[in-house]
């Protein structure tokens, strides 16, 4: 196979990417090493961005996210038994931000695609990069016990944090910038309306813990759990008596709880890979960069790389300018360490560390007082949180 852009990952970032570019007649394929269904049925992401937003429309997916989605303008930070609003809108001089599953807008960008005759080929093992430093560079990989190969001018690396693409720049050249932190994020998902119309971020002795939904009928809800914890160790009625625990007095007597549907413990992790280019290949998303979530960045941080991304090879394709590509590791990291520096204040600012001082617990505590009663702090939190410019 022949293209002009072969896109490694069928994730968000592949998929809008792959979109994009089909839309300004780019041909390109995407690999993806799993089914169509197990991509689906991972729950991830639930807040995004307008920029974000903008993407989707821009790749004439946004129609049921624009319906289905819930525009919201604040969230609740819950400490000591009390509840304080932020109120993004207020302090972002306008903006919000848009809850709708990670998992509806995968399934939003397959269908688009699937109309519009885009490749995607799944279930692909092996898949190895050559010539990346050539003028043309090919991907091989094995399906179904047969090999093949796609020749193309650009390879994009899209294939998240476990991946093959970063990998695949030598390691004398890729400098990597981690934090791995000691604990994780318990995650349910249930059939029950949530508990609070907005967000609730809450900050407790025992350990953080986050109110989130999907829709007025589905709730995402998460605590923080030692590092070492099983999700066999969690049965429903626990995670419920946990969260319960965590939250304010009036806030738990509200909580419906319900069996959940997913349960899953995800790492907490800081992580970034310089530069995200090498020769004729581009890293995006989770390939090249890693939040803990606690500030809602994750899928955000990789819209700015797609949005930088397209331009380049729009530009390279449309226009014959070559600035875009040649700049865009250097353009993608800028805005990438902003929302790292916010994930990882975010998840300082609202975890129990285990290692910690009382010297330092007790910073944490003047820390919250203090951005609680600031107005230009509160304002720097919602800029931060609903996004910053591209
Ligand atoms: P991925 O989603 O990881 O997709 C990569 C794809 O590549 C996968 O489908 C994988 O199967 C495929 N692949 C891997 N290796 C290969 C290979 N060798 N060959 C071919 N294909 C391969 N972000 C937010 O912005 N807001 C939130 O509210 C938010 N909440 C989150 C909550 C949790 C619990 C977690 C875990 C994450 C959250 N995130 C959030 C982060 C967000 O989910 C990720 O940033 C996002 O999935 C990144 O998308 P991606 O397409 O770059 O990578
Ligand atoms: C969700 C995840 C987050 O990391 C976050 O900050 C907000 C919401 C969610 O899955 O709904």
């Amino acid at each position: 196979m022949k293209v002009q852009v072969c896109i490694i990952g069928g994730g968000p970032s592949g998929l809008l990417l792959s979109q994009l570019l089909h839309l300004k007649g780019v041909d390109n394929v995407v690999l993806e090493r799993q089914t169509r269904d197990y991509v689906l049925a991972r729950i991830r992401a639930g807040v995004l961005e307008h920029g974000f937003a903008a993407l989707m429309r821009e790749a004439q997916c946004g129609e049921r996210m624009d319906r289905e989605g819930e525009i919201h303008h604040g969230f609740y930070i819950a400490n000591d038994g009390r509840l304080d609003r932020v109120d993004l809108h207020k302090h972002s001089g306008g903006n919000s931000v848009i809850v709708y599953g990670q998992t509806e807008l995968t399934r939003d960008l397959y269908e688009a695609r699937e109309k519009a005759g885009v490749k995607t080929v799944f279930q692909v093992e092996d898949v190895v990069l050559h010539g990346l430093t050539s003028d043309a560079p090919h991907v091989t990989y094995r399906k179904a016990g047969e090999d093949f190969r796609v020749e193309c001018d650009y390879i994009v690396g899209a294939d998240g944090f476990h991946g093959v693409s970063r990998k695949s720049i030598p390691s004398d050249v890729l400098r990597e910038y981690e934090r791995v932190y000691p604990f994780g994020w318990l995650g349910v998902l249930s059939s029950t309306p949530p508990v609070s119309p907005e967000l609730i971020y809450a900050r407790h002795e025992r350990g953080f813990a986050l109110c989130s939904l999907r829709s007025q009928v589905l709730s995402r809800y998460y605590i923080q759990v030692p590092l070492e914890d099983k999700v066999e160790d969690w049965s429903d009625e626990a995670f419920w008596a946990e969260l319960k625990r965590r939250l304010p007095p009036e806030t738990a007597a509200k909580l419906v709880t319900g069996p959940s549907i997913e349960k899953s413990i995800a790492p907490l992790r800081s992580f970034v890979a310089e530069p995200m280019s090498y020769g004729r290949l581009f890293l995006a998303g989770d390939a090249a960069h890693i939040v803990p979530p606690t500030g809602a960045r994750g899928l955000n941080s990789a819209a700015s790389d797609i949005y930088y991304l397209y331009h380049g090879l729009i530009d390279h394709y449309l226009k014959h300018d070559d600035h875009g590509l040649e700049n865009y590791s250097a353009k993608a990291l800028a805005r990438i360490w902003k929302a790292q520096r916010f994930s990882w204040g975010m998840t300082h600012l609202l975890h129990k560390f285990p290692d910690r001082s009382s010297y330092e617990d007790k910073l944490q505590d003047v820390d919250l007082a203090y951005l609680l009663s600031s107005e230009n702090a509160l304002g720097s939190l919602a800029e931060n949180y609903v996004g910053l410019p591209f």
